[in-house]
């Protein structure tokens, strides 16, 4: 149950996370206080109103700030569970998630962007990461973790940027680490030897539980850092903010593009993720 303050289903969400905090070139439509069993999100609800480019209408976009409108949530304090429940609860089936994240390959050099088709769950199970417990059941299939459909149109986006600056790497495997401190060097280390490409701590529970909603799901990353493996300019927080900060522009003209895409007309079966109906049999009891 949520107090939805806008008249039409929204059917693609964004989640924002450290750089990317507001959407700043859509038109701001409403704010969604949303509740759900599992908590408030981690900010209002921001309807951004996106003009499809084959109609010219209006597309609503539902936009969440992971880390709170002020930065104000560690990766472990994220309420990952209200957040997706409350997007599913205003029709968001689609869903692109954004994050910064640290390299652990020399050629995914920082501000490059990564768009992972894989991820290795080193969250420490202190996270609530499931909405099937308490006498529902349930077991989805991970082994994609994202959606395969989703992450061919937002390669195709990215691409369309190279030449503009933006660099994108097609695919590659994301560490989700537990945090909030950062690896060690000896753990950078081996999660390179596990072909680890780049490492956060915000894609899990996140993909699990949209996963478990029967909502489309893909992360955009952005490097910011090499992490500690290399040994020289080890990462901190100010390079993780510096370097998205620099390249906030492509971000937001990457996730622009993206949903420039989804909004026009022949993508609508995808972004009602009409492929996965029926895989969960208690999807639609997650509002
Ligand atoms: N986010 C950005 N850089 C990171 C790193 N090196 N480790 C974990 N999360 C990150």
């Amino acid at each position: 149950g949520v107090a939805n303050t806008y008249n039409e289903p929204v059917h693609i969400g964004v989640i924002g996370g450290t750089g990317l905090q507001h959407l700043p070139s859509f038109t701001h439509a409403a704010t969604i206080n949303a509740s759900t069993p599992w908590g408030h999100p981690s900010s209002p609800i921001s309807i951004l109103h996106h003009p499809s480019p084959s109609t010219g209408k209006p597309i609503p976009i539902a936009f969440i700030s992971r880390h709170g409108l002020h930065h104000e949530l560690a990766p472990h304090e994220v309420p990952s569970r209200a957040n997706i429940a409350a997007l599913r609860s205003i029709g968001v089936r689609t869903i692109i998630a954004f994050s910064a994240v640290g390299s652990l390959q020399e050629e995914i050099k920082p501000r490059d962007f990564v768009v992972p088709d894989q991820v290795i769950d080193r969250t420490k199970g202190i996270r609530p990461f499931t909405f099937f417990e308490g006498g529902m059941v349930g077991h989805v299939g991970f082994a994609d973790p994202f959606d395969n459909k989703l992450a061919d149109v937002v390669r195709k986006c990215g691409h369309r940027l190279e030449g503009e600056g933006v660099v994108l790497h097609d695919k590659g495997t994301l560490i989700c680490m537990e945090g909030p401190q950062f690896s060690t060097r000896a753990e950078s280390n081996l999660y390179r030897s596990w072909g680890g490409s780049v490492i956060n701590m915000s894609a899990l529970p996140e993909a699990k539980l949209a996963k478990e909603a029967e909502i489309s799901y893909q992360m955009i990353c952005m490097a910011t850092d090499y992490d500690c493996w290399r040994g020289t300019d080890d990462v901190n927080v100010e390079m993780v903010m510096s370097h998205m900060k620099a390249n906030a522009e492509n971000a937001l003209r990457f996730v622009a593009g993206v949903l420039d895409e989804l909004s026009k007309e022949e993508l609508e079966d995808l972004v009602l993720a009409k492929h996965l109906e029926g895989q969960m049999k208690f999807a639609g009891a997650i509002t």
